[in-house]
């Protein structure tokens, strides 16, 4: 339906890129995001569509449908893939699941990318 946002899990990976939000402008186009709000861990499938703009329903942050900026402040943007309407169907282009690391390696990686933030 035009204006409302259709949240659904679409792998299973376990990361966020799993997530999906995908609506209908009001002149047709189909439009799919990361159904994850770049301010906060809140779903964008359960806001609402207004002129163009998606708002978050956590704290009222508008993005365009079009780039996914917030329209306020746009370099703090939603993430849009591609889509495409094949045969009835809405597809859209996700990235692919980044690998799995042990929880060593990850927190090995964070320490070298907090190290690397601090050196002069
Ligand atoms: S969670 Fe979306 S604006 Fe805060």
């Amino acid at each position: 339906m035009p204006g409302q946002p259709l949240g659904k899990v679409i792998g299973n990976s376990g990361q966020d890129r799993d997530r999906v939000c995908v609506l209908a402008t009001d002149d047709g186009q189909h439009v799919a995001l990361l159904d994850r709000c770049p301010h906060r861990d809140i779903a964008l499938s359960g806001g609402v569509v207004k002129n163009g703009t998606l708002v978050c329903p956590g704290h009222f942050w508008r993005f365009d449908l079009r780039t996914g900026a917030r329209t306020d402040l746009p370099e703090r943007g939603a993430t849009v893939y591609p889509t495409r309407v094949v045969d009835g169907w809405v597809e859209a282009l996700l990235p692919p699941p980044s690998p799995q690391l042990p929880m060593r390696e990850w927190l090995l990686g964070e320490a070298r990318k907090a190290h690397r933030t601090e050196a002069p």
